[in-house]
């Protein structure tokens, strides 16, 4: 990592979790590899957000580490970017500890994806209710500008930019304030069962969604069993044709065809072979990925993951020191 780097500084986190698929890797994974270019990149496995909701400890052991083998596979480069386990630095969680203390609870009460999990099921604790607190501090940590999130997390982003405004008046110009990265071409996939709702880590069913790390045959088998409809022409209409206008931005975000060029192409194909063009352009797409996470090995990985909570830690100390300072709970 160089240090004195005048890029502006990019900070994504995700959650590990088992099932990661094609909806997570062309709707943002993929645009993490690309920010590699021309950002300075931190991208972290938030396992700390990740206990707010029930899980197994072994379980979660495995899950962290087959998270942090799909980044790599897909192409982070822990030497172009800072790449670690959010727990392995406590900077973290006293950050969030200090953040909290000017979130006004109304602030939280609004978060949809709360509710949302509450709605679902999940139980409601402190940190699942303080959780968009833990993000905030997880991007001021390192004074980031720019944060590239889907949709669902601009509710978030928003919180973390109020409390970087309200830190700053409050105890003095600390924290850039944040902007969303909304990439041009982030895709929305859908589910193969149900294509009007998105694809999904916690669908049921295992053929609404296509893991990275499945087969060729099983890619092939469950786009052959995408639900569409019987009008038998090839065409983009996603409220008449949703089924079929997904596999169409699907095969257009894998093969960087425009929708109308395969629209011209596939027209009057007949829906198995265009099913077949599909399967065949995921496969290209997911087959490197697959392969390349095949070669790593774990004990390289924890090593990789070591060197960058290091540097993370090296990293956030800085910043620590300042807030402690500026808040009145630095040493005597
Ligand atoms: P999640 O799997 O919900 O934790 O999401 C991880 C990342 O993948 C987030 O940036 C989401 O916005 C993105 N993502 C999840 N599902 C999809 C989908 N079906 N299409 C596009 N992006 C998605
Ligand atoms: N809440 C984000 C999600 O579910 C994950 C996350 C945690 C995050 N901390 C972050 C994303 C900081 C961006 C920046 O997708």
């Amino acid at each position: 990592m160089e240090t004195n780097d005048t890029r502006r500084r990019v900070f994504s986190g995700v959650q590990p979790t088992g099932n990661v698929h094609l909806g997570n890797y062309l709707g943002a994974f993929r645009n993490w590899v690309a920010l590699q270019e021309r950002y300075e990149t931190i991208y972290c496995i938030v396992d700390l957000h990740g206990m707010t909701v029930p899980y197994d400890p072994d379980d979660y052991r495995r899950v962290r580490l087959e998270t942090a083998k799909v980044l790599l596979a897909i192409g982070v480069d822990p030497d172009r970017s800072l790449f670690y386990l959010q727990s392995q630095v406590p900077q973290h969680a006293e950050l969030a500890w200090i953040l909290g203390t000017i979130t006004p609870t109304g602030a939280l009460n609004r978060m949809t994806q709360y509710k949302d999990k509450l709605a679902s099921g999940a139980p409601a604790n402190l940190g699942l209710y303080s959780y968009p607190v833990l993000m905030a501090a997880d991007i001021l940590l390192f004074r980031a500008e720019l944060v590239p999130v889907g949709e669902d997390q601009k509710q978030h982003l928003e919180l973390t930019r109020d409390l970087a405004e309200r830190f700053n008046h409050r105890f003095g110009e600390t924290f850039p304030v944040p902007d969303p990265l909304i990439p041009e071409t982030a895709a929305r996939v859908m589910s193969l069962t149900d294509p009007t709702s998105k694809m999904s880590k916690s669908d049921p069913s295992e053929k609404s969604r296509i893991l990275l790390l499945d087969s060729d045959e099983a890619i092939l088998k469950k786009v052959k069993a995408a639900v569409t409809d019987s009008e038998p022409t090839v065409r983009y209409d996603t409220e008449a044709k949703p089924g079929i206008s997904n596999l169409l931005e699907i095969m257009a975000a894998c093969t960087g065809r425009s929708i109308d060029d395969l629209v011209a192409e596939y027209h009057d194909a007949g829906y198995g072979r265009f099913k077949e063009a599909v399967a065949e352009a995921i496969i290209e797409t997911i087959a490197p990925i697959r392969t390349a996470y095949r070669r790593l090995d774990d004990r390289e990985v924890a090593r990789i993951l070591a060197k960058g909570a290091l540097d993370a830690r090296s990293r956030a100390e800085a910043l620590q020191a300042e807030v402690r300072a500026a808040t009145g709970i630095d040493a005597f």
